[in-house]
């Protein structure tokens, strides 16, 4: 399998093989950097930025002119065409016509998808809301690999603002495939989204275990750790020891420290409000000094803001910078794999199957509840239509294909009601037999009752819990 012309958008779009594959390459070409100025020679990344950034743009950028390619930028939002309100399409066919490769950031969860059905060229994410940040992960994980040799079988602990921070979602689902231990530390109220648990217990096989008493809360305990993820490999499955104890769960030491600022640019109204200062949990000397992170790598996507202590960066166990400045290897990497300018040999891979769900996209369609997601938008609406994995039918939920948020609607029909019969034109309750009856390419959805009625469906005995 080649990466010529592939995009990269999420970190689902790279096999396990595929990623070590470019580590592979990245290794070799950090070893002769000198050597890979002609490799792009002749091409054009565009870098499309419509959200602050320093390290991604320029480390994409430097990775680009070290491969012997130029680049062209629009990174003020004010002065591109989004502001006279272009949709990310158009943007994005134009660019495609200009450019060899697009990297894009942006704050709509969901739009370096758009990017990419629309450009025509590879695409790659640099961050698109709070939804992934693909590449931040390969820099996480080949520190990991330069670090430990392997990933499988480390415990990582995920620290600070586990809701919104892209680079955590896009790791999250690769420790997972890669069969790492996850503990989730997360700040008050900045917890795992469920959509992101749900998508690791159904896609990834492990188990996913909620602390009854959250470590934060007592008085000396400065380990906020509130749930643990373990794979199916692990050697503790969470079954085998019920009552799970923070300390048990410590005891066999953290291999690394995966820090993040709260990402406050996303913070929905009600937590703005909330003063997350001296709540914010902070890695310090102090912590360290505990017996679990003896062997602990301290790792962060950067800019840090208070989380992190400026103490700690002498010592051995910070790597941080290291893991800033893997970045350009790796996306050397990866822009010269995609421009079809490099082949990488890709090892035999045990990642787990790609589960292929059925599609629902059609004209009678709740709208993604998501208000970030780029499908409801304003200048996206026009040409967007929502469309969903089925990802579950116990109960019923539907996966956003752009954001990939999880919704459960409430009510369900077929499309194959008509048969001739108007009074077989039912709408029936999303928990009642009926949603495994209907094939899925005949399912429609309704978030409420109203909205059935409205279509022209009428009631079935199974709804409003008659069933
Ligand atoms: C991260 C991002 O943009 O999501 N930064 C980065 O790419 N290095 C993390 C952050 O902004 O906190």
């Amino acid at each position: 399998m080649t990466l010529t012309n592939r995009s990269l958008v999420t970190i689902d779009d790279l096999s396990n093989g595929e990623v070590l594959a470019l580590f592979s390459l990245a290794d070799e070409m950090s070893a002769a950097m000198e050597e890979q100025h002609g490799l792009c020679r002749g091409k054009i990344m565009a870098s499309l930025f419509f959200e602050p950034s320093t390290r991604t743009r320029l480390s994409f950028e430097a990775a680009m002119q070290r491969l012997g390619g130029s680049v062209i930028t629009a990174s003020d939002v004010g002065a591109s065409s989004l502001a006279k309100g272009e949709s990310i399409a158009d943007t994005a066919r134009i660019v495609g016509s200009y450019a060899d490769i697009i990297v894009v950031r942006h704050p709509w969860e969901g739009a370096a998808k758009v990017v990419a059905d629309f450009a025509g060229i590879p695409v790659i994410n640099a961050g698109d809301g709070g939804h992934q940040h693909p590449t931040q992960t390969l820099c996480d994980l080949y520190t990991l690999q330069k670090e430990r040799n392997t990933v499988k079988g480390l415990k990582i602990a995920l620290w600070g603002d586990l809701k919104y921070g892209r680079t955590i979602h896009s790791l999250i689902f690769a420790l997972a495939r890669f069969g790492a231990d996850i503990l989730f530390c997360p700040s008050p109220g900045l917890e795992v989204p469920e959509h992101v648990i749900n998508k690791l217990i159904t896609e990834y096989g492990g188990e996913v275990e909620r602390l009854e008493t959250s470590g934060w809360e007592a008085k000396d305990n400065l380990f906020p750790l509130d749930a643990i993820y373990t794979t199916p490999s692990s050697p503790h499955q969470l079954a085998m020891m019920p009552g799970i104890s923070l300390q048990a769960e410590l005891k066999s030491g953290v291999d690394a420290l995966y820090v993040t600022r709260p990402q406050k640019e996303r913070f929905a109204a009600a937590e703005e409000g909330r003063e997350l200062k001296g709540k914010y949990p902070v890695v310090d000397k102090k912590l360290l000094k505990g017996k679990a992170f003896r062997q602990t790598l301290v790792m962060h996507p950067l800019p840090r803001v208070d989380e992190l202590a400026y103490e700690v960066d002498a010592d051995p166990r910070s790597k941080y910078f290291e893991q800033a400045a893997r970045g350009v290897p790796i996306r050397m990497a990866l822009l010269a794999t995609l421009l079809g300018a490099r082949e990488i040999a890709v090892p035999e891979e045990d990642s787990p199957p790609k589960i292929e769900y059925p599609v629902y996209r059609r004209y009678l369609s709740p709208a993604c509840p998501n208000p970030t997601c780029v499908s409801i938008q304003e200048t996206e609406t026009k040409y967007l239509k929502p469309e969903f994995k089925i990802v579950n039918t116990r109960p019923l939920t539907l996966r956003c294909v752009y954001c990939e948020h999880g919704f459960e609607p409430k009510y369900v029909a077929s499309a194959d009601w008509h048969e001739g019969k108007l009074d077989t034109k039912k709408y029936h309750s999303a928990d009642s037999h009926w949603v495994r009856t209907i094939r899925p390419e005949n399912l429609i959805v309704f978030d409420t009752e109203e909205a059935a009625q409205a279509h022209g469906f009428k009631p079935s005995h199974f709804t409003g819990g008659h069933h």
